[in-house]
């Protein structure tokens, strides 16, 4: 833990009402890339249970941090006084001011959009897509199968959730490699044109998939049902709709794609863990919650709606609220030796998909998906490792993730 006292940042644009010994330079993007992002994090729960990063944060020029799950709760469950709007910055990246939707819309219209989306999330009808997600493994793990050795984050943990997203909103496989290239230009491209660039292109194309869908409903997927739906006898307005589908498509990418990189880490690295799970499959989804717990990769935030106070801390109308989940599901307050994975553990309530109003629509699917993921690899491919030689490179940031990870076996 670092001292207080001793800051290295320009604290110039603190607000009067933050007291100087809470105070910290956290920033959640300086992480060493060979590093693993969520030790930064565990060393924090050694100093204030929330403190005040002045480092720039999502637009913002300084943003608090809460450290315990207690306060996260709290914060999550009260959109009334830590509001959404316009959190995340993705929609005026590429020069539009409507907000994804429902993430950055606050109660009561949030509720009228959730209720309209969870029925086409259930448990249910994510059970149907089960046999697709297995075919989808199967179809990426053919290519590298028979090699001995793969990059598992660009030959699988990228273009798995892509591939999920067409089915879900029935769209054409032959726009897969399109899809991977624009999700890989706006969330990964060095350049802020890059990345706009692709912002602009998957708007435009889901732009004109609204205009096809309402020509020609009648289809039972995501996109015509979300097109084709009333609130209050009404159909969505435009803005909502592309708001709707914007975020439906970025939603599932990372998160997923973060997750699976992380857990199939653990999996390489700790074999003993792996030949648990070969020899008793049935752990398997205890296994991602547990992995869920250890490694909740989503940063979010609230703005404070009006003067308050969260854990005893005075926070003002416009502060800005950094919430990384991880720091909640690796609460020792809440479990004991958080930092270990023990799939046996007896109570692993993690925060992986947050809490609250805007808990994850698709926590079911995500669940899925890693599930599914895990299944069919420890079905089909021998006992994996890190590639000899080769070091694994790990990213902090709003979404912490993997960005390389070489993984072997003897053929
Ligand atoms: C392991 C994978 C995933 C993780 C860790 C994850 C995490 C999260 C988190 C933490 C939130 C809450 C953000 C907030 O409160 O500000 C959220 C919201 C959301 N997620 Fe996920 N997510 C995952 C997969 C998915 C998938 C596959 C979809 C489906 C398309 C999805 C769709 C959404 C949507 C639409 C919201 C906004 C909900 C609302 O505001 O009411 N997520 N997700």
């Amino acid at each position: 833990m670092q001292s207080q006292n001793v800051l290295r940042v320009d604290t110039s644009n603190v607000p009067a009402h933050v007291p100087r010994e809470l105070i910290v330079d956290y920033d959640i993007w300086a992480t060493p890339e060979t590093a693993d992002p969520f030790k930064t994090v565990d060393r924090f729960h050694a100093g204030p249970p929330i403190f005040y990063t002045p480092v720039h944060y999502a637009g913002n020029a300084g943003a608090w941090i809460l450290t315990r799950a207690e306060d996260i709760q709290a914060v999550m469950s009260d959109p009334d006084l830590f509001g959404s709007k316009s959190k995340s910055g993705f929609t005026a990246l590429i020069g539009e001011s409507w907000d994804l939707a429902p993430l950055e819309v606050d109660p009561p219209e949030h509720r009228q959009l959730r209720s309209l989306l969870d029925p086409i999330f259930s448990p249910k009808r994510i059970e149907q897509l089960t046999p697709g997600l297995r075919q989808f493994c199967n179809k990426l793990m053919d290519d590298f199968g028979g090699r001995g050795e793969v990059e598992f984050v660009s030959e699988f943990a990228r273009p798995y959730p892509v591939k999920i997203f067409l089915e879900l909103m029935g769209l054409p496989m032959d726009d897969f490699d399109q899809f991977v290239e624009w999700g890989d230009m706006l969330l990964r491209s060095p350049t802020i044109e890059g990345r706009v660039k692709g912002g602009k292109a998957i708007r435009d194309y889901l732009l004109a998939l609204i205009e096809q869908r309402r020509k020609n409903p009648g289809n039972d997927d995501v996109t015509s049902r979300v097109v084709n739906a009333t609130i209050d006898g009404q159909p969505l307005p435009p803005h909502r709709l592309i708001g709707m589908l914007y975020l439906l498509f970025i939603a599932g990418l990372d998160t997923t794609a973060s997750s699976l990189g992380f857990f199939f880490k653990h999996l390489a690295e700790n074999p003993d863990n792996q030949q648990k799970l070969r020899a008793n499959p049935a752990l398997i989804p205890q296994a991602v919650e547990e992995l869920l717990r250890t490694h909740s990769v989503v940063t979010t935030g609230r703005h404070v709606m009006r003067d308050t106070t969260v854990g005893g801390v005075q926070m003002k109308a416009g502060d800005w609220i950094a919430i990384g989940l991880m720091f909640g599901s690796r609460d020792p307050a809440e479990h004991k030796c958080p930092a270990q994975v023990d799939f046996d553990r007896p109570m692993n309530r993690h925060m992986a998909f947050a809490t609250g109003v805007h808990r994850c629509l698709g926590s079911h699917l995500g669940r899925k998906e890693l599930v599914v993921a895990m299944e069919e690899w420890l079905k089909r491919m021998p006992p994996f490792r890190i590639k000899q030689g080769e070091t694994p490179r790990m990213h902090g940031g709003i979404v912490f993730g993997v960005d390389y990870l070489p993984l072997s076996w003897s053929r």
